[in-house]
């Protein structure tokens, strides 16, 4: 049985999974990096002795029936597990990609939740177990194109809350990440200008930090939290306008 504590991290191939992977294999955690690209994850491992590493596809069900197979087998339990891995494809309004929304969900809403169903019960035999879910800032505010990212992660994280409403009476710490933009490959194919974007680091120390006080939701960076909010308070009407100025702002900065 392991006797260091066992962080899983999904998505952790590149991006946020990768610096979160990183940043809690130097706090001293025994870390599980899981994605589908066994290259990637074999370089992350050569950066730090306290990483292993899991190639799997969690969309497909036999996959993921394995890994946690593999899991159980070789920790008997997981003490923290975020879900990362997650997709942004961008679509258009006129002519929707029926295909683009099937991907999106099947990797940020169906795949989290089979996540979470396949690894309850490994974290239920840790004496400290959390669980948290990588939602984005994005659902807050309409913006043009991300119909189907901002749909998944609005029912990712309102999936989050419930869970932790239905595991009150568990020892199971149910946490809730929103980050704003960060620097990762999912980012840096962005056309249009991204307020406040933070390093993987930098959000991966944060993401730690609020996982040790046992935070039950980040959202960060602040400057945007708060602007996203106000733009909430303001009559719907005159949210809509300002939204689909933005959205046509940005539609024009990309074409240029
Ligand atoms: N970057 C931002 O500004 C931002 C903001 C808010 C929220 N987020 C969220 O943060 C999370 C990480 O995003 P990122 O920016 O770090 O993106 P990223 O660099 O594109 O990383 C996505 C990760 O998901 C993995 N993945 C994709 N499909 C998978 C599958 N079918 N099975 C297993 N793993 C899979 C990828 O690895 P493989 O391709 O090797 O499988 C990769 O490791 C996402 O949930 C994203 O929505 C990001």
């Amino acid at each position: 049985m392991q006797t260091q504590s066992v962080c899983l991290v999904t998505g952790a191939s590149s991006g946020l999974g990768r610096a979160i992977a990183l940043q809690f294999a130097r706090s001293g955690w025994q870390v599980v990096a899981l994605a589908r690209s066994q290259g990637l994850l074999e370089q992350l491992r050569r950066e730090h002795a306290g990483i292993d590493i899991l190639p799997v596809d969690l969309t497909d069900s036999a996959q993921l029936a394995a890994a946690t197979a593999e899991l159980s087998a070789r920790y008997g339990r997981l003490d923290q597990v975020i879900l990362n891995a997650g997709t942004c494809e961008y679509v258009e309004a006129e002519n929707l990609d029926l295909g683009a929304f099937e991907r999106t969900f099947c990797l940020n809403v169906q795949a989290v939740v089979a996540c979470t169903k396949a690894w309850l019960p490994l974290l239920q035999v840790s004496t400290t177990p959390r669980l948290a879910i990588v939602s984005s800032l994005a659902h807050l505010f309409p913006f043009g194109r991300a119909e189907a990212y901002g749909a998944s992660k609005a029912a990712i994280s309102y999936f989050t809350d419930s869970l932790r409403v239905d595991l009150a009476d568990t020892p199971i710490r149910v946490s809730l990440i929103e980050p704003g933009f960060v620097d990762t490959p999912l980012t840096q194919k962005n056309d249009f200008p991204m307020p406040f974007l933070l390093s993987s680091a930098d959000a991966a120390s944060r993401i730690y930090r609020a996982l040790a006080l046992g935070k039950l939701r980040l959202q960060f960076p602040l400057r945007l939290t708060l602007s996203l909010k106000f733009l909430n308070l303001l009559p719907y009407g005159i949210r809509q306008k300002l939204a689909a100025r933005m959205a046509r702002q940005a539609a024009r900065g990309a074409s240029q």
